[in-house]
């Protein structure tokens, strides 16, 4: 591609977004935390790239999000920006930097970005978190929120199962969900919910909804990068569909690759100086 045309690519925008739910066109959300993979969806042309801190578990291999530190998530997150051209990118606010104080909400959602060039930041929670996502939006920053499974509250849970079956939960969820409309978020993720809540949320608010585990009728989809790709094999929810199965390829080519050193076919005389 000539320069020019990089300079072309119209980066999307939190406004476009609204326009595509408006239109009713899903929107393409997916995971990434290095340069080299950002590159590479950002040029297949994905929407959203989340810096997700589910970092803490597919790079740092921790059992749960809790550990990851915001000097960590803003590494990661300025490693993705530095690749993208096109794709919106969305930082999460990593446990513990946002929920003290808004004014320490402030401070970590201006350091990502400051530090990384991020677009918005993303944290879990709602009618508990309000202060701080309008402390965050009042410095001009835009908000995604995350409703339903909120994995930074696993301890509260104690398990990954469907969230919002019951009605008292599913009413607080739609609650918080227009409160964090009307606070001004630009978007919003639903993590394993029931399909009919997710459409419930997603037709009752102006902003759009991006599902993960939470059916067909939410404005658009997420996956975590390395389950999609099929490079994590344990982890096998319902609401994953897997698109390429990675672990294969790279284990067949690593085990090519070691054959080959081993019997002296690597490298051969075209491969050498
Ligand atoms: O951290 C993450 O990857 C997320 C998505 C699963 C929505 O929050």
């Amino acid at each position: 591609m000539s320069a020019t045309k990089k300079q072309d690519i119209k980066r999307i925008t939190t406004h476009q977004l609204r326009e595509m739910k408006n239109r009713g066109e899903k929107i393409a959300m997916l995971t990434a935390y290095d340069y080299s993979m950002a590159k590479i969806i950002d040029g297949a042309g994905i929407d959203i790239i989340l810096v997700g801190d589910s970092a803490s578990n597919v790079m740092a291999g921790h059992e749960t999000t809790l550990p990851i530190t915001l000097d960590q998530m803003i590494y990661h997150a300025a490693s993705v920006v530095r690749a993208v051209k096109r794709a919106l990118v969305v930082v999460d606010l990593p446990f513990g930097t946002y929920q003290g104080s808004s004014g320490e909400a402030l401070r970590s959602a201006i350091r990502i970005m400051k530090e990384s060039g991020a677009h918005a930041v993303k944290l879990e929670g709602g009618s508990e978190v309000k202060d701080s996502v309008e402390r965050i939006l009042s410095a001009g920053i835009p908000v995604m929120g995350h409703l339903g499974l909120t994995p930074q509250s696993i301890y509260k849970f104690g398990t990954y199962t469907v969230r919002a079956k019951e009605e008292t939960e599913a009413a607080k969820l739609i609650e918080d969900a227009r409160m964090l409309e009307k606070c001004g978020c630009f978007g919003l993720v639903l993590e394993k919910i029931p399909a009919s809540l997710a459409k419930e949320v997603s037709q009752s608010i102006s902003i759009p909804t991006i599902g993960i585990g939470a059916g067909p009728d939410a404005d658009g989809q997420v996956l975590v990068m390395q389950d999609m790709l099929g490079i994590t094999k344990e982890f096998k929810p319902r609401f994953l569909r897997r698109y390429a199965d990675l672990h294969t390829v790279i284990t067949d080519a690593v085990g090519k690759y070691i054959g080959d050193i081993k019997s002296r076919e690597f490298p051969n005389d075209k491969e050498k100086y």
